[in-house]
């Protein structure tokens, strides 16, 4: 039988998916819903790996669950930042990923690894940054009597959840949230919001150029 499409239309090549790596310290929440998006086909990629700093970390698990390989590295057992940081870059760079995905990394990276992944590493954070970077987020949010609380996520940068924004989910805090209730309603949005994100990453849609993240070569102002 012969084939009437057009020469074009015969070169089109699948693109392979992305090689993404997942940082972790935790639960692995954040984790479970990419990967449940990886093998849905909402994200076009594959977590080809998973790195911890905790050896608990229950994540750990969900990996093995879904045979992706992991490596624990315990930042106790370097002396300096930028020694534990060197051997984060070794292990992350020997998955060769394109995209690398804090989901709950309760580490601060240096500058060195912050540039070595400038526009191709995003984190996620339980606030509407720019307010309260760091810990204790509902409880801060809570305390400011605040009316909003949420997530974000953005393209890391030396800055401690500092770099360009690309995305964020709110909802109104009630006269009865606690931490607790909080974090449960912050983590429902985050499971939603990771995997959009990390997918108009895939179809390149999303990048962070000079002037800041852009999504369809329009500048995010968040
Ligand atoms: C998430 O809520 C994430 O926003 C937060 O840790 C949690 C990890 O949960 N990250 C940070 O606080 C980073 N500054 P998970 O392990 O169940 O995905």
């Amino acid at each position: 039988m012969s084939s009437s499409l057009p020469k074009i239309c015969q070169k089109v090549k699948k693109v392979p998916p992305l090689r993404i790596v997942v940082l972790i310290s935790g639960s692995g929440t954040n984790l479970q819903s990419l990967i449940d998006a990886c093998q849905s086909g909402q994200i076009d990629g594959e977590i080809v790996g998973v790195i911890s700093n905790k050896a608990d970390a229950y994540g750990l698990q969900r990996a093995e669950n879904h045979q992706i390989s992991t490596i624990v590295l315990q930042h106790q057992s370097y002396s300096s930042r930028d020694e534990f940081d060197q051997a984060l870059q070794q292990a992350i760079d020997s998955f060769t990923p394109e995209l690398v995905v804090l989901a709950g990394f309760m580490r601060i990276l240096g500058k060195q690894i912050a540039q070595h992944y400038h526009g191709r590493m995003f984190n996620i954070h339980p606030s509407l940054l720019p307010k309260y970077p760091g810990l204790h987020t509902h409880q801060r949010a809570l305390e400011a009597g605040d009316l909003y609380h949420g997530c974000s996520i953005h393209f890391v940068t030396a800055e401690l959840d500092g770099g360009p924004l690309v995305a964020q989910n709110k909802f109104d805090i009630e006269p009865l949230d606690t931490e607790e209730s909080l974090k449960q309603k912050v983590q429902h949005l985050e499971h939603i919001l990771y995997p959009q994100v990390v997918q108009l990453f895939c179809s390149q849609r999303l990048k962070l150029e000079s002037q800041g993240a852009t999504l369809d070569g329009e500048l995010l102002q968040l």
